[in-house]
């Protein structure tokens, strides 16, 4: 069965280690595009979209091998410039490879990536900007072709900080001819370990982590031999965890540095939270008390990928909060199934009106989306008796192995 068993009410403790960035692995991978030769990428986790992001690399020529958490991409030969359709729509981030592909081909033939059901997610923003740097785009029917004899560096300010956007403007300018100035990119952690990762290879980048990038194209990038950082938002998820479950544990490889939002709700809840080199450290001893308010911003405000994740944790908290949700238009997803647990919360909009309660019950739900799926896990850790959460499929996406992690923390959780 596609789904997850959890037999809630176990306080939390123990510790277990963070897999690798699934938001920093994608882009680096489309980056090995631009480098005609080997990568090495270590600390890769193996996650259902990193797979789908091999399996468009090697529809592209590139030959792409495994060995436990280490990936080697030989993108020496590419040979094709087309995605098809089937395969840019089942994962979103496939849009990484259009920066990528015109960086090294001047030409990329792909449909749009389309929408999920967190929201429309159109790429507008993408296209603004690599038409400054010269790229033609034409369309016929659901696809698109761009295309760029020569990309030309440029200076543009995006209407709004987009973490793709920002991206393939990275992919499409290392290699340009001449200057881009990216003003307003998005400054997610994400986009400094590309950063960093282009400039092992060899690219030119001033503003690494501002919102003001500087490009300056070189000839070609070389080979990299690159570790992957720890994945924030699954550290950040499983701190969730803890604060609705109870319990101390502690998260190995935690990126701390990318999480003070989190770190910050935690402790105004009630929580306490330790940290040292090895990681991060999260008691709760007691009930927490409610935020009376909380907003997902772009980075470093409260990210929205763990704006679910939260809800579930505020909907056992002592009180009343709100949640605002400012970047996507459509992710308050779980809040059905939340209330099919014992929840009370209430949208108007963009905004969760939440009523803490003491107890949540177990019951039979369904993921229907990535975090949402991790949030109904959250609530199952806490909620009395048995949670069976089917669509299993949409956590794996991003969770390497969320029962094996949880199981370290104490939580009576396994694959059903
Ligand atoms: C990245 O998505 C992440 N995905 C998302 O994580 C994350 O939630 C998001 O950044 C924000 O931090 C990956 O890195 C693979 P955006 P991305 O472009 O790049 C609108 C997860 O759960 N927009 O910053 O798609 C867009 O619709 C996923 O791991 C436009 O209008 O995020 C959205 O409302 C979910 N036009 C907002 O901007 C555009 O051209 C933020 O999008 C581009 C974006």
């Amino acid at each position: 069965m596609d789904s997850i068993h959890i037999y809630g009410g176990n306080l939390l403790k123990g510790e277990t280690r963070v897999q690798g960035s699934k938001n920093a692995v994608l882009p680096i991978l489309a980056a090995t595009l631009l480098i005609r030769g080997t990568c090495v990428i270590k600390n890769c986790p193996r996650i259902a979209d990193v797979y789908h992001m091999q399996n468009l690399l090697q529809e592209l020529g590139c030959m792409v091998h495994w060995a436990g958490s280490t990936v080697t991409v030989d993108a020496a030969q590419v040979n094709d410039n087309r995605m098809s359709g089937e395969s840019v729509t089942r994962m979103r981030s496939s849009i990484m490879l259009l920066g990528a592909m015109l960086g090294r081909m001047g030409e990329a033939v792909m449909s749009y990536p389309g929408g999920c059901v967190i929201g429309k997610r159109p790429i507008d923003i993408h296209l603004l900007a690599l038409r400054n740097m010269g790229v033609e785009i034409t369309e016929e029917d659901q696809m698109f072709t761009a295309r760029a004899l020569h990309l030309q560096g440029t200076q543009l300010s995006l209407p709004f900080p987009s973490v793709g956007a920002t991206e393939n403007v990275l992919l499409a300018a290392v290699l340009a001819e001449g200057t881009t100035v990216l003003e307003n990119a998005a400054k997610e952690p994400e986009i400094e370990a590309l950063c960093g990762f282009l400039a092992m290879a060899g690219a030119d980048i001033s503003g690494t982590g501002s919102s003001r990038l500087v490009i300056r194209g070189v000839k070609e990038l070389h080979e990299v031999k690159y570790t992957v950082p720890a994945d924030r938002i699954v550290a950040g998820t499983y701190l969730t965890a803890a604060m609705a479950a109870g319990g101390s544990i502690f998260l190995e490889q935690a990126p701390a540095g990318h999480l003070a939002a989190l770190f910050k709700a935690v402790k105004e809840m009630g929580g306490s939270i330790t940290i040292n080199k090895e990681g991060i450290g999260i008691d709760i001893l007691h009930r927490l008390k409610s935020l009376p308010y909380l907003k997902t911003e772009v980075y470093d405000g409260f990210p929205t990928d763990l704006q679910s994740p939260m809800m579930a944790v505020m909907a056992l908290a002592e009180g009343q909060s709100v949640i605002e949700e400012n970047i996507f238009e459509n992710r308050f997803r779980v809040v059905g199934d939340l209330g099919k647990m014992g929840a009370d919360i209430e949208t108007v909009k963009n905004k969760a009106y939440i009523r803490g309660v003491e107890k949540l019950s177990g019951c039979t739900v369904e993921a229907e989306e990535l975090r949402g799926g991790a949030a109904l896990v959250v609530a199952g850790l806490a909620a009395e008796g048995r949670t069976v959460i089917k669509n299993r499929h949409f956590i794996e996406r991003g969770y390497e192995n969320i029962c094996r992690d949880l199981r370290d923390l104490g939580a009576d959780i396994s694959i059903g």
